[in-house]
């Protein structure tokens, strides 16, 4: 676990690149961002306000939101335009570095996000045609996630916030993950200077909606009843859809990370060649459960008697039909207009084509973001950001790294109980 030693370091990148980078007159005097609940020199609001009201302390339209993210094994840095256009998204993936581990070592991810951090900052402010001081707000993914890897991201979110007096509020990563929903998938990042315009609208996904989050450290069913608004309906009892793709890959002797590599595995294979189990638990219940189909795919590798891309593609519809059944069950009983599908295993092509073929069956509205949007990223936590600022959250300069964080826990926002 990285220290003071490790945040005062930051710190002082940060005081460095204000001073020959992006930072405008009065932007350096920030470098005890650390601690306090005072407000940010010449920040633009202050906690509670109501934003529409176009009173001191509103969010302006288009508002521009820094994004940082640093979770785990992506550094990632982006700017968004009006919560919803992506001018620009970096991201600094880990993989090759984790990868001879076949898992993300936490220790060698803080180091590299403080490598990463600076340069990913500059690259996404560059690429959007921006400099601090356009921004409103900083938006900093706080938890869950690996403690030291969070406080490289929280660390130097504050610090630059704080320097350049502008908001800050912390983000939950799984609640950036649902976020990717509501964000403009367009073409790609918008030409500079593009931003100065309206946000062009794409039409955000209708409330109530059921999110199904399946993710690397998550399988969870949640209730959007509106922004900010969750319950979560049902959760995976042992390993989350992600880690049974990745302990599959292993399995299978792929590479790391797995869900890619038994997706891309799978395309080649036949999806009815092997029987494998489906846990569906208790009559009723939204959980699930993954252990015993990654056990049935162990006993089958050992067996020897199908192809690595027949078990490929025979556990990947599995793990599709069960999320697909309990998420319409979900959808059902909740009486949602909306599925949407949020998390790194989103990106999977045989779950996307079961939940689109199931929706139209069905006819239920299925919301998925693309690939890029699926995995982390930092134009989901400014997007998440932005729809918390504009109800008038923010959090505090003592807002610290939260690994267990759940969704909805609103100690993160000043004024909310918390810090
Ligand atoms: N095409 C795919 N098919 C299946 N799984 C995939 C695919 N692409 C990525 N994944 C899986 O998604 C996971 C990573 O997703 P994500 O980045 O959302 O997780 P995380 O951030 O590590 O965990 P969490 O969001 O729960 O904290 C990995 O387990 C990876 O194997
Ligand atoms: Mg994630």
């Amino acid at each position: 676990m990285l220290g003071n030693e490790f945040r005062k370091g930051l710190v002082s990148d940060l005081v460095k690149l204000v001073g020959k980078n992006q930072f405008s007159a009065g932007g350096a005097s920030g470098g005890g961002a650390a601690s306090g609940q005072e407000a940010a020199p010449g920040s633009k609001g202050a906690s509670g306000e109501d934003a529409a009201s176009g009173e001191e302390g509103a969010v302006r339209e288009p508002a521009l939101v820094l994004g940082i993210e640093t979770s785990c094994d992506e550094t990632s840095a982006a700017v968004v335009a009006g919560g919803i256009r992506i001018l620009s998204n970096i991201i600094a993936s880990q993989v090759d570095l984790h990868r001879k581990y076949g898992g993300v070592v936490p220790e060698i991810a803080s180091r590299k996000h403080l490598e990463t951090f600076i340069p990913c900052v500059n690259e996404a402010l560059e690429q959007a045609g921006v400099g601090m001081r356009d921004l409103d707000a900083v938006a900093v993914t706080c938890g869950p996630g690996l403690a030291g890897a969070l406080l490289v991201g929280v660390t130097g979110g504050k610090a630059l916030a704080y320097g350049a007096g502008l908001d800050m509020v912390g983000v939950n990563h799984l609640e950036g993950h649902i976020y990717a929903n509501f964000l403009d998938a367009g073409p790609g990042p918008a030409l500079r200077g593009e931003h100065t315009q309206q946000a062009r609208q794409g039409p955000a996904p209708e409330f109530p909606l059921v999110c199904l989050v399946v993710s690397g450290g998550h399988t969870d069913l949640i209730l959007m009843k509106g922004h900010g608004s969750y319950e979560v309906l049902g959760r995976t009892r042992d390993d989350a859809a992600g880690e049974a793709f990745d302990k599959v890959a292993r399995l299978l002797g792929l590479g790391y990370p797995g869900g890619p590599l038994v997706d891309s595995l799978a395309q080649k294979g036949d999806p009815d060649a092997v029987a494998l189990p489906k846990a569906y638990l208790e009559e009723g219940s939204l959980d699930t459960s993954f252990s015993g189909l990654k056990t049935a795919v162990a006993h089958v590798v050992r067996q020897g008697s199908f192809s690595p891309e027949d078990i490929a593609a025979s556990f990947q519809k599995a793990v599709a039909s069960v999320l697909a059944d309990k998420a319409f069950a979900a959808v059902r009983r909740t009486g949602a207009r909306v599925l949407a599908l949020a998390g790194g295993v989103s990106a999977n092509s045989e779950l996307r084509r079961t939940m689109l073929s199931s929706g139209e069956r069905l006819g239920v509205a299925v919301r998925i973001p693309p690939p890029r949007l699926c995995t982390d990223n930092a134009a989901m936590v400014a997007c998440a950001g932005y729809h918390g600022l504009v109800r008038g959250l923010r959090s505090g300069w003592d807002l610290n790294a939260l690994p267990n964080l759940a969704v909805g826990d609103e100690s993160i926002y000043l004024g909310a109980g918390g810090i």
